[in-house]
Order: C-alpha cells, then structure tokens, then sequence
C-alpha cells in the first residue's frame, strides 16, 4: 500500500512537473559556473571520467545519466585498483563492492554494499533508487536484485589485483603458513581508494555518486563510507553535493558529507566547508594517531567547488576535476595536516 501510495505520488507529481509539490521538485536558480560535473580525482583520470558524463549532460542535461556515466568509467577500468572491476579484494581475495547515488530534485538516493561479481555497482545503486522502496541493499540480496534486472555475473578479481592480495597474505605474519619471495616483503599502505562524482545540471539539478571497492583487505562484510548516505555521499537542491574519499570510518563517525552540505547551507564556500569537515575528524582524533587520510569535495550552486584533505597523498595536494562549459580544470585543494 505504501509502495503503491509512493508510485503514485510520484508518477502524478511528474506528470504534473511544475505543479508538484515545492517539497518533492526542488528548483534551484543555476548561476555562474553551470552546468558543472566534478569527480575527485585529477589530470588523468578526471578527464577519463569526465569528458564522457560531460557530453551526456550537455546532450541531455540529464545530470543522473551524467555522473552515473561518469562513475561507470571507472568501475569498468581495471587499471584503477580501488574502484569497481579490479578493485582490490577483502582478505579471503574476494572483491566486495559498495556504491551510493543521490538526487537533489526528489532528494531520493539508493545504495549497495558488500556486492560480488557485478562490475558497475554505482548502476545497481540508482536501479534501488529508482525501482524500489528501499534505498540500501548488501550482499547477496543487491546481487541477486541486480541480476533481476539483466546485470551480468563477473568475476571482479584481476591477475594484478589477485598478485598484490596474495603479497599481502605472504607477509601478513611470520606466525603462520605462507611464505612470500624475499623481494616482495614491503610495507605497503593499505588502499581506501574511492571516487566521487558530483554534478549540476543548467537547470540547477544536483547529483552525486560515490563508488569504491573500500579498503584492502578488509574483513568480509566491512562496510566503508561510500554507500552511507550522509557519509561518503550527500546532495541537497538548495545547497549542492559533497563526496568523501579515504578513511571510511572516521568519515561515517563525522557524518562527513552531510556535514559538508550543512556547513554550505549555514554560509560556508564549498572550500571552507571541506576544510570543517576534515577538522573535525583531526579534532575527534589524537593527532600524533593520524595515519589515515580523509579527503572532501564539494560544489555548490554557484558552480564554486572545494576540496580539502587531512594529509598530502603521495606527496601531493588534494585534487579535484571538474567540466564546464569553459572546458576542463583542475583545481588544487589544501591540506590541513602535513
Ligand atoms: N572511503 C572508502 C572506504 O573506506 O571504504
């Protein structure tokens, strides 16, 4: 009956358009900088990523097909170890995926975790947005919802993926069974790799999409920010979107995007409102414990953007892409902690 009411709710208030209720179609005045479609990564991915869910918001200016596109061209990727097919696995070397969608106009979003042998998890997310009543699924009930509708069963672990996952279980300990070759004993950092795609479209329609495989060798069933709403994604019509990548848990205790969204309501530019968000975990933290790094994205409605990071990664400041109609850039962020 619920389910029912909600159908009809919303195919009357579609078929109404501008007469629904200001509650549930969220018009905001597109200004400045849109439309806009922004991914958390830099120079050589951000093109990859952006370039094609850019010529689908300008052919369309459907800003959900835009930044599911966008995130599609990483899960598919098997160069890119933290995201997707190819993701780095769990500690039995099973590849588990988490992934979350938002959408300002209806304020609806959808999400899956824990997802094995389905290469495109960001695409099952929006399909529990959009044909169910639910908005998160896990394990083998996202996957078997997806395969209901046509998603083909894969195997997610790559030969590079496998080869690292086993270097990791080799030099796990000295107290056990497996024996690594002497030259791969090496204290590697642990993945937590992710990315965010944000977008507006000219019509001031926010979306978002958060996807990863999460951190490496996690305990199975490890849940990370990325599927969290509020966590590793959030998206408000009047305010704009924020995505987290980096330490899943300190990003879930800090509601972090959701933070982010809130300090851009209260007045923050989107560059101050990531910088918050990554002061308060350094606050809720001793800081000689820090080992972790939490990056944030965000834009608003204006099309000003920001990003912010903890730490440098790999010597570097934090990054973000974005594309409009002036081309693609590259916009350099601060770091808080160095
Ligand atoms: N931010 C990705 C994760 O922690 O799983």
């Amino acid at each position: 009956m619920k389910n029912m009411n909600r159908r009809h709710f919303l195919t009357t208030t579609m078929a109404l358009g501008a007469a629904a209720p200001s509650f549930m179609v969220k018009k905001s005045v597109a200004k400045n900088n849109m439309p806009i479609i922004l991914c958390s990564r830099g120079e050589m991915w951000g093109r990859k990523v952006l370039q094609p869910a850019w010529e689908v918001l300008e052919k369309t200016n459907n800003i959900l097909d835009a930044v599911e596109t966008g995130a599609n061209v990483v899960e598919l990727d098997p160069d890119d170890t933290s995201v997707g097919y190819g993701g780095l696995p769990n500690e039995n070397g099973v590849v588990q995926l988490d992934a979350c969608i938002m959408y300002g106009p209806t304020h609806t979003c959808g999400s899956v975790a824990c997802l094995e042998n389905i290469k495109t998890p960001s695409s099952v997310a929006r399909l529990v947005m959009e044909r169910t009543d639910h908005i998160h699924l896990v394990g083998e009930g996202a996957k078997r919802f997806a395969i209901m509708h046509g998603f083909v069963e894969e195997n997610l672990l790559t030969d590079k993926a496998r080869l690292e996952w086993l270097k990791w279980k080799e030099n796990l300990s000295d107290k056990d069974d497996w024996l690594a070759p002497v030259e791969d004993i090496e204290g590697k950092q642990r993945s937590s790799g992710t990315i965010n795609v944000l977008g507006i479209n000219a019509h001031g329609e926010v979306a978002g999409v958060t996807t990863t495989s999460g951190l490496a060798w996690k305990i199975p069933g490890r849940v990370g920010d990325s599927p969290i709403i509020g966590a590793g994604l959030y998206v408000d019509n009047h305010v704009g979107a924020a995505g987290a990548t980096g330490r899943g848990e300190e990003v879930i205790r800090t509601c972090g995007s959701f933070f982010v969204v809130e300090r851009m309501r209260a007045g923050l530019s989107p560059q101050q409102a990531c910088e918050a968000a990554c002061q308060r975990i350094i606050d809720i933290n001793d800081p000689s414990a820090i080992d972790f790094n939490v990056k944030f994205v965000a834009v608003n409605l204006q099309g000003e953007v920001g990003c912010a990071s903890i730490r440098e990664s790999g010597g570097a400041s934090p990054e973000l892409a974005y594309w409009t109609k002036s081309g693609f850039h590259v916009y350099q962020g601060k770091t808080l902690l160095n």
